[in-house]
């Protein structure tokens, strides 16, 4: 590609990012990526300037008008020497005092990312290869669980992510709410986001972690919180027991085959820790980690195939025929 073909297709791309609220830095929907987006602008504009005044300097140096035959630093003129120092002097003091600027709003942007002491509300986030396990934290146990891909949160609150990592580096980020936050392996890092308005906010893994780095995303649903408590005591649950024929032989085909044995349904004999918690798979948006959109059609297929949509994920295919990967699919959609 040509250089200039690549700058438009950067500068178009930067131009959709801008107009897409679903993933972009520049539409910020939270306190902290607010923050981001305005230090982003002030960076931009800073080195617009700097690169206007540069332009300008160099069309007069380039443009103006000197004497014939003159042999500019080897003159011996004092005057013009004095001249050249103090703009030579003049351009290193403003690029200092440019990278401090630059240097301390930077500075001052992070600072306030610190975390608040007391939250309401702790998720620990744990990324795997690839897709991301969330633990909702309570004192109470009861009032603990697990789920994956999706954070629902209550709108307008602060709320903590605790972030861990049992495979390679993964970064957490949701651009609309917040910076990247890296999830390093023996390590306990944080970030505290903050919707300002229900929605739904897709984020993505921002590291490169493997074959399906691409396919690692996650969708934060910010809610009133009346909705979100609604949302969370039905999470709470063990799983909606299977009320027809149909269904229960669901259940039994997912609990005689390998399915029991990498994940959990809680209230059921399947207690897997390798893949998703699927106690409310239902209830969730999109299958593999935002690489599907949760369709009884597109798990069949998933079930049946994994590696054609996700090549290299750890999800083995099942061996199951058409009438048990349609009840297994049913009975998994069903838990809401
Ligand atoms: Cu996980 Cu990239």
């Amino acid at each position: 590609m040509r250089p200039w073909a690549g700058c438009l297709v950067a500068l178009s791309s930067a131009a959709v990012a801008s107009c897409s609220p679903v993933q972009s830095a520049l539409s910020p929907e939270g306190d902290k990526a607010q923050n981001i987006a305005m230090l982003f602008w002030f960076f931009t504009a800073v080195c617009v300037a700097v690169w206007l005044i540069v332009m300008v300097l160099l069309a007069i140096a380039l443009f103006r008008r000197r004497p014939t035959g003159a042999t500019p630093m080897l003159s011996g003129d004092s005057d013009r020497e004095r001249r050249v120092g103090t703009i030579v002097s003049g351009g290193i003091a403003a690029t200092v005092a440019v990278l401090i600027v630059l240097t301390v709003a930077s500075f001052l942007t992070n600072k306030g990312f610190a975390g608040a002491p007391d939250l309401a509300l702790t998720i620990k986030i744990s990324g795997h290869q690839w897709w991301w396990q969330a633990e909702y934290q309570a004192h109470d146990p009861s009032r603990r669980f697990d789920t994956a891909n999706e954070l629902h949160i209550p709108a307008g609150q602060q709320v903590r992510l605790q972030f861990e990592s049992p495979d390679v580096i993964h970064s957490f980020w949701v651009p609309n709410l917040a910076g990247k936050q890296d999830l390093i392996p023996g390590r306990t890092t944080q970030l505290v986001l903050m919707a300002a308005k229900p929605g739904v906010y897709r984020g993505q893994c921002a590291e490169y972690c493997g074959a399906q780095h691409a396919h690692m995303a996650m969708f934060v649903v910010a809610e009133q919180p009346d909705r979100f408590a609604r949302w969370f005591n039905a999470q709470i649950n063990s799983a909606r027991a299977p009320r027809t024929a149909e269904l229960r032989n669901g259940e039994t085909v997912f609990m005689t085959h390998a399915c029991a044995t990498c994940h959990t349904i809680g209230g059921t004999d399947a207690g897997g820790q390798v893949g998703p918690d699927l106690t409310h798979f239902g209830s969730r948006m999109t299958i593999a980690a935002g690489t599907l959109p949760n369709t009884l059609g597109n798990l069949e297929g998933w079930i049946s195939d994994p590696q054609r949509a996700k090549p290299y994920t750890r999800m083995p295919s099942v061996a199951l025929q058409g009438s048990d990967l349609l009840a297994v699919s049913q009975y998994l959609e069903s838990l809401k």
